[in-house]
């Protein structure tokens, strides 16, 4: 049981602080959220710390999309039983997509959990501690239409900020969790969503990138005619505002007003991340993705028409179940026919209760690795391929700061969202912070097959 005060500030007994070490795992939903949950907290007079052994609450922000990324929250839970022995004041709190998908069950398992939280329910995160103070085990995980006032959010950088605008899936892809986890789709309202992205601009933010899970439908269920691009057209014209991205797309939602916007708009990042999953239609079909090989092939086309130099980015499932050589080798066809700037290969997982679970999971798994990394290591070949082409080219680089792996270096990246590294110190030995938050004009001198490195074009 958590033993500190409601609020520490009217405390009458000295208690011990209230401090909350969060974890995030999955996508940049999540990552959002956790921002949305550190803001009530810190409202709420938590401070966050870094390190476990300084808090006395644990959360651990959680992701279900394959049972990888749910057995390392198995692990964190598993170490925390000692620690909890030792320390019964901690609470343990899990929230996100584990939460919402295994709800009771969790604590169950664990039973040293004092708090489950719902995709949904974060926002309610302070009362909800309140009752774990009382000494409540609470499992809330309810789907609600949000209100607005909860968006507020501690945010991780000053530079880009994340910014939801959907929530939840309309899809059914055989595969998937996210529908259960994330419910139904809801689009937020393009008017709160600029002020908000106003109020952004006007502490310095100089990118936003929208957030959903099927962005391109954004606005579908407001029903009155809202669209993504009515929504970008929108934010473009905000003072300050210099880049807009948004991510992820689905195939089927990329309509031509969109494409069109897109081109239109010198704001908005030529970037598409617009996953095929696989490249047979007999795999598609069976994943419920409701396009054809074809299909995509045309979207690409029509993306590329309107703007020759966009970036798009793929995610790819392998080893689904019946998956055959010849299905898997027209993976490899797509992925030469279009060549990626970026994709992301995962090996399927069988997921309980989604429909795909009543297929036998037939691929072994050494098939499913040597597929992984064959995709993976042609990715790495387009990628290397196109950086070549690039060199001597120059491209707009908003710099978003220092890189984490090089402290040489700056990072930002390209109007098509393509990585892009800087010597951090000038010809001088003079350091390029001032760049930082700028979009600056680069010309590419070399390249790896994962980095594309660059000097400012007045200095190149
Ligand atoms: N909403 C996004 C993606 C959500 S999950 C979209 O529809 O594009 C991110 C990626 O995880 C998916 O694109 C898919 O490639 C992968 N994925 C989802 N479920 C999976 C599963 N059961 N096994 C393996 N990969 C999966
Ligand atoms: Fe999952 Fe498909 Fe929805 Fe993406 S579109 S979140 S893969 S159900
Ligand atoms: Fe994972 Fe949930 Fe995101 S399942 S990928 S954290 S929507």
């Amino acid at each position: 049981m958590l033993t500190v005060a409601p609020d520490s500030s009217v405390a009458a007994t000295p208690t011990v602080p209230k401090t909350v070490y969060i974890e995030t795992f999955g996508c940049q939903m999540n990552h959002a959220d956790t921002e949305v949950v550190l803001a009530r907290l810190e409202e709420d007079g938590w401070r966050r710390v870094t390190a476990l052994p300084g808090a006395n609450l644990v959360l651990y922000n959680t992701c279900a999309v394959r049972d990888h990324a749910e057995a390392k929250i198995r692990g964190r839970l598993g170490e925390l039983r000692l620690l909890k022995a030792a320390q019964p004041g901690l609470a343990i709190g899990i929230m996100g997509c584990m939460a919402q998908r295994e709800k009771q069950a969790l604590i169950k398992r664990f039973p040293y959990v004092d708090l489950v939280v719902g995709t949904d329910q974060f926002v309610h995160m302070p009362q909800l501690l309140e009752r774990v103070v009382a000494g409540e085990t609470v499992v809330e995980t309810a789907f609600e239409d949000f209100e607005e006032r909860s968006w507020t959010a501690t945010r991780s950088s000053d530079i880009n900020a994340w910014v939801p605008v959907m929530r939840g899936c309309n899809y059914n892809c055989t595969y998937c969790v996210v529908p259960f986890t994330r419910g139904r789709e809801k689009s937020r309202d393009p008017a709160q969503i600029e002020q908000e992205v106003r109020a952004l601009t006007a502490k310095g933010f100089v990118q936003v990138t929208l957030l959903g899970q099927t962005i391109d439908a954004y606005g579908k269920t407001l029903g009155d005619g809202t669209t993504l691009a009515r929504l970008l057209e929108r934010l473009h014209a905000i003072e300050g505002l210099q880049r807009l991205r948004f991510v992820t797309s689905h195939p089927l939602d990329i309509t031509d007003e969109l494409l069109d916007t897109m081109a239109r708009l010198p704001k908005v990042a030529k970037h598409l991340h617009v996953p095929a999953q696989s490249g047979s239609d007999r795999v598609l079909r069976l994943m419920g993705r409701r396009y054809t090989v074809a299909d995509y092939l045309r979207l690409v086309e029509r993306a590329r028409h309107r703007m020759p130099a966009i970036e798009l980015l793929s995610d790819f499932i392998v080893g689904f179940p019946r998956e055959s050589d010849e299905d898997f080798a027209g993976t490899v066809a797509l992925m030469e026919a279009v060549r990626f700037a970026g994709s992301y290969t995962f090996m399927y997982s069988q997921r309980p209760g989604t429909p795909a679970a009543h297929l036998a999971d037939d691929v072994p798994i050494a098939v499913k690795k040597a597929r992984c990394n064959q995709l993976l290591d042609l990715q790495l070949v387009h990628q290397g391929e196109a950086y070549r082409t690039l060199h001597g080219a120059v491209r707009q680089v908003l710099v978003e700061g220092i890189s984490k792996s090089d402290a040489t270096m700056l990072h930002g990246r390209s109007e098509g969202n393509l990585n892009i590294v800087l010597p951090l110190s000038d010809a001088q030995g003079r350091a390029r912070t001032h760049l930082i938050g700028k979009i600056v004009p680069v010309r590419i001198t070399h390249s790896t097959s994962l980095t594309l490195f660059a000097q400012p074009l007045a200095e190149a």
